[in-house]
């Protein structure tokens, strides 16, 4: 039986480090399982994604070091889908470092260290800084209007 591994994500805004991190832990295995979370999980936890479920699983399931796709529907579920799916390595990065520990007596755990510089979390606020008018802009904007106003008013 080819030796699987599993890991758990959200993977809103799909970036270098969810694909440096999947081809490393693919390289601990022959199989590798990524449970994505649901949106529905997600807002459970206080947390909004970009790309809805469907899309986030299609892209995850469109990598190459990845073999199947299973949703995240609780924190709970580790412990079945280990056993379920006779895993051998529970493996993620490590912002996680020791969270996941318990599953210890079931299979190994390995924390393996993220892409430096690049996180969904800072792309949303790159976003948020690209959209928005900058005070500058707003400024500038009543500027040429008052002038407008004073050439033709
Ligand atoms: N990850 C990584 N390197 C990064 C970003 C994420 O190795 N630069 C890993 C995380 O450690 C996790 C997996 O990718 O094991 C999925 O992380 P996820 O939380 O979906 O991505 P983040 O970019 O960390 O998103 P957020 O900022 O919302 O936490």
């Amino acid at each position: 039986m080819p030796s699987t591994v599993i890991t758990y994500g959200t993977f809103d805004m799909f970036h270098i480090g969810h694909l440096n991190l999947l081809r490393r832990i693919a390289g601990l295995g022959e199989r590798l399982i990524v449970a994505v979370s649901t949106d529905e999980f997600n807002a459970g936890k206080g947390k909004r994604t970009l790309i809805p479920f469907e899309q986030r699983a299609e892209i995850v399931r469109s990598i190459r070091y990845v073999d199947e796709v299973i949703p995240e529907l609780s924190w709970e579920q580790k412990v079945e889908d280990v056993q379920r799916y006779a895993v051998s390595t529970f493996a993620i990065g490590d912002d996680w470092q020791g969270h996941f520990d318990f599953l210890r007596p079931y299979c190994e755990v390995v924390y393996l260290p993220r892409t430096e510089g690049v996180s969904t979390t800072e792309l949303k606020r790159s976003l948020n800084r690209f959209c928005s008018v900058s005070r500058e802009d707003v400024l500038h904007a009543f500027e040429v209007l008052e002038r407008l106003r004073q050439d033709f008013g």
